[in-house]
């Protein structure tokens, strides 16, 4: 397929990228005809797989305004994703016009369209970025520019560890980021699991999994108990590592199974 001028040389057009099927889920156009492709072939075993991501984004939204709520005003955001309605900077800025965010994708879309919608924003940027390199997150020029580690941060991974793999070590990664925060900070996760969903739903999950094998992230679901110990060293605040609908719950969101979680560095 031919590449448009815009879009990242990096890219390749014949492979579906898991960001861009996400924001093909949640209505977004910064997708590509192979990701929609992929997309439709996940809704036709699990059409459900919007709700679940609007289910998720609504996740974020009320993990954001609650660490607000705490005084945070600097979020580091990992696996940001596709800018869409409702992004971090735009809840964080709307209650406190001095919050400052930084994204990290890897995927260099959701980088591009991240940089462009902020051009004006001297508060926040995005870089291209693996959050299982922690030291090269980190040790970024623009992290430090706009962050500082001095003061609490909310680091977000909200519905990106489940691309993860256990051989890639998350829960170091995430030790490595907790040392590097200030105490106040808070981290909050959202991950997919397997908990509670029928025999005929793991096999529609795992040829649902078949499709993402096709992207780079591959999915990797994991038990409550799994999600909880990536919270190892914080003190989770209330209501726990819960069932996502469940985490502090302002709206009629889809069911979707997956763990939500907020904890704070003491
Ligand atoms: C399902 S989207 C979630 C986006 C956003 N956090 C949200 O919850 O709405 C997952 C994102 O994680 C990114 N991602 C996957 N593996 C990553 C990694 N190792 N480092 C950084 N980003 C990653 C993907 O490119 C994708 O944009």
């Amino acid at each position: 397929m031919e590449q448009a001028s815009w879009v990242p040389s990096s890219v390749d057009l014949d492979r579906p990228s898991a960001a861009r099927m996400y924001d093909y889920f949640l209505g977004g156009s910064h997708n590509f005809a192979v990701d929609r492709e992929a997309a439709k072939s996940v809704e036709q075993i699990f059409p459900g797989m919007s709700g679940a991501a609007r289910a998720n984004r609504s996740f974020l939204r009320r993990a954001v305004r609650y660490l607000l709520s705490q005084g945070i005003d600097q979020f580091l955001d990992l696996g940001s994703g596709i800018p869409t309605v409702g992004n971090v900077h735009e809840i964080a800025q709307q209650t406190n016009p001095a919050a400052r965010v930084v994204y990290a994708d890897v995927e260099p879309v959701a980088v591009a369209h991240s940089t462009a919608l902020l051009a004006d924003n001297p508060l926040a940027s995005a870089i291209q970025a693996d959050l299982r390199d922690p030291d090269s997150v980190l040790g970024n020029e623009e992290v430090r520019a706009v962050l500082d580690f001095d003061r609490p941060i909310g680091l977000l991974m909200v519905a990106v560890l489940h691309f993860v793999p256990d051989e890639d070590e998350p829960a170091a990664a995430i030790a490595r980021y907790r040392e590097a925060l200030a105490p106040g900070s808070f981290v909050a996760i959202s991950h997919a699991s397997w908990d509670g969903v029928s025999q005929e739903g793991r096999e529609s999950g795992e040829q649902v999994n078949a499709i993402y094998r096709r992207t780079d992230s591959p999915l990797v679901l994991r038990t409550g108990a799994e999600v909880a110990a990536f919270f190892t060293g914080l003190e989770v605040v209330e209501p726990g590592v819960a069932p996502l609908s469940e985490w502090r719950p302002d709206s009629d969101d889809a069911y979707i199974s997956a763990y939500a979680g907020v904890g704070k560095k003491v």
